[in-house]
């Protein structure tokens, strides 16, 4: 179903209720003109010297894609009312201050070119929250704010957004703080599927908060115009602590968390940064020591841990349905179990449970079992034998 803008309530209410805000054109043709040139510049040839309907999902690909330190793009961030927006969401203008934006410019380019083989949809498709595989801060330190830099058409590569999901998201963490995206979202849970679709004109601006379901659509738009905007987080210098509904004071970036009452947690930051770290302790690659069984541990594109195995003779395997705790990763796989009558035992599906020694970031250590025997589970003990430093996002991990 789709949403329609309450116009009768000021958009910072609207951020407030929806999760989202639609201000139209916000930034000069001078600013959006010069974002466009510099955009096409970082295109290879031929899109470069196409027009913009011409560009493909094939042919619209970075020679040098700009963002953050380009000094064109950067230069979003000092827009009259690109600022104006971003003081009235945190009740500030004091660049740097603890409540105020911390004057980082972070933003990506968005450039969803044409689709030629899609066929268009007939329905928006539900989406997402950030945060795939991680923790989700309850409050945070930023929001998101897209920059349209010119026209865009129905489903023309356009963001759209669940309204009033994040109050729904943030009920969940409030109530767990370790609850995941996807793992423990069930799509039929949600209250509400109303969404917007920001169809837009050079200039107009959206506003999200970070709890707000969103999704972006392939570009099948009859006119071929491609999506081309700046997608900006703006970072609070710290992140929330504390909601009372009560406080008249309360700007609306954060009266945005005090629909589901007032909520104090000062380890929300502690918390997500340390899910991090210690997922990172998990990447690489480990081996036993009779080398009969391999797992190369990654963050893959979607932010989720996942592993690929080798156990045995048995050919590799990719993880199914892993989820780290914060401590320990379990997931499913095939494997054969020892006394099962010899070497062409049939393969059965079994638990992995693994978890890095807290006392040698080297080794790991855990359990594998049959799924349909817990109790006879087996210990695994393995030794990092690779590192692996970044987030993996080919298919080919
Ligand atoms: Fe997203």
């Amino acid at each position: 179903m789709a949403f329609e803008i309450d116009t009768r309530i000021p958009w910072t209410e609207h951020f407030v209720r929806h999760g989202f805000a639609v201000l139209r054109n916000q930034v000069s043709k001078a600013f959006t003109d010069r974002a466009m040139e510099r955009i096409r510049a970082g295109l290879t040839e031929p899109a470069r010297s196409l027009p913009c309907e011409s560009w493909t999902v094939a042919n619209a690909t970075w020679a040098e894609k700009p963002g953050p330190g380009d000094p064109v793009l950067d230069g979003i961030y000092d827009e009259p009312n690109i600022r104006r927006i971003i003081d009235t969401l945190y009740g500030t203008s004091a660049v740097g201050s603890p409540t105020g934006w911390s004057g980082e410019k972070s933003y990506q380019v968005f450039l969803t070119a044409f689709s030629p083989e899609q066929p268009q949809p007939k329905a928006y498709e539900g989406g997402h929250i950030d945060f795939g595989g991680h923790l989700i801060p309850k409050f945070g330190n930023a929001f998101v704010m897209q920059v349209c830099l010119r026209d865009t058409e129905p489903f023309g590569g356009n963001i759209t957004v669940m309204a009033g999901s994040h109050q729904h998201v943030q009920k969940r963490v409030l109530a767990d703080p370790y609850t995941q995206y996807p793992a423990d979202f069930d799509w039929n849970d949600m209250p509400s599927t109303e969404l917007f679709e920001f169809v837009a004109k050079a200039g107009d601006v959206l506003l999200m908060q970070h709890l707000s379901f969103h999704s972006g659509n392939a570009c099948t738009a009859t006119g071929r115009r491609p999506r081309v905007a700046l997608h900006m987080q703006v970072p609070r210098s710290t992140f929330l602590t504390k909601v009372d509904p009560a406080d008249a004071t309360n700007p609306p970036w954060v009266r945005s968390f005090a629909l589901n009452g007032p909520h104090e947690d000062p380890e929300d930051q502690t918390r997500y940064m340390g899910f991090g770290e210690a997922k990172k302790r998990l990447w690489g690659e480990w081996t036993s020591d009779d080398g009969q069984a391999w797992f190369k541990v990654f963050t893959w594109a979607d932010g989720a841990l996942r592993s690929r195995l080798r156990l045995g003779a048995l050919p590799d395997q990719i993880s199914r349905g892993a989820r780290f705790d914060g401590r320990r990763l379990q997931f499913g796989c095939d494997a054969v179990v020892s006394g099962a009558g010899g070497p062409k035992a049939t393969p059965v599906p079994c638990r992995v449970v693994l978890e890095v020694d807290s006392n040698d970031g080297d080794r790991m250590h855990g359990t594998i079992a049959p799924e349909s025997n817990p109790a006879g589970a087996r210990a695994i003990a393995l030794r990092k034998t690779a590192i692996i430093s970044t987030r993996l996002t080919g298919y080919d991990v």
